[in-house]
């Protein structure tokens, strides 16, 4: 008689013990934040994965940005948020339509937001959708994964692509001067705050005349 159990891979008590903690935990976790009034675009509702080098805006630095995305996009505009998802998010908990905006992320968790999800990776900064048609955002807000030249110049190429004019573009400030090379962007005197203390200092840059100043 054939014994499919055989072929069965089994984990050890040990490792089923932690594996049910950690459901456990993760349950009780999501139970917190539902009572604690999050909802489905709450900024933190996904939570951070440092190995993506994922670092939340506070709430109050992600509803600065969200604000200047929709005033620098004018009535009816597009925005485009470029591994800044808790931007995209803020602008969702929004009851105003006068705007529509898609993110761009490598991060699957994001794809429950639907047809506004679009899988992105910086390496390969122009593998994008035929739908997502060049110069056809009026705002780019993006924060790329790394402090790297290499990651910020390939970031800029799908900025450049997507934008009508518009960039606001955050990273440390130790990018200005690249920043500027690949985007003609210049420091604002605003300071985005991260819901942790990070140990690179953050600042916001673009190549308009923003309310960031
Ligand atoms: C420094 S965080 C910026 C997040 C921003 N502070 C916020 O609160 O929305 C970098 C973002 O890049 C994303 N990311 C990681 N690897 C990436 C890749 N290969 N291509 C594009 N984005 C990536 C991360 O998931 C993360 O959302």
């Amino acid at each position: 008689m054939d014994d499919d159990d055989d072929d069965v891979p089994q984990l050890s008590a040990h490792t089923l013990a932690a594996l049910q903690e950690f459901y456990l935990e993760q349950q009780q976790r999501e139970g917190t934040k539902t009572s604690q009034g999050f909802n489905q675009y709450s900024v933190g509702s996904i939570e951070e994965n440092w190995q993506l080098s994922q670092f939340w805006y506070s709430d109050e630095t992600a509803s600065c940005l969200a604000n200047e995305a929709i005033v620098a996009a004018g009535k009816g505009g597009r925005i485009a948020c470029v591994s800044a998802p808790s931007v995209y998010q803020k602008l969702k908990e929004r009851d105003d339509k006068d705007f529509s905006v898609v993110i761009l992320e490598y991060d699957r968790r994001f794809s429950v937001y639907g047809e506004e999800f679009i899988f992105y990776d910086y390496n390969n900064p122009l593998n994008l959708p035929e739908n997502l048609l060049p110069h056809s955002f009026d705002i780019v807000i993006a924060d790329p994964p790394y402090l790297s030249e290499e990651c910020l110049q390939k970031t800029a190429e799908t900025i450049r692509y997507l934008t009508k004019g518009k960039i606001l573009l955050c990273t440390g400030a130790v990018m200005e001067e690249q920043a500027a090379k690949h985007l003609s962007v210049k420091i604002c005197k605003f300071i985005p705050k991260h819901s942790r203390n990070l140990a690179n200092e953050f600042r916001c840059y673009t190549n308009y005349a923003s309310g960031l100043d």
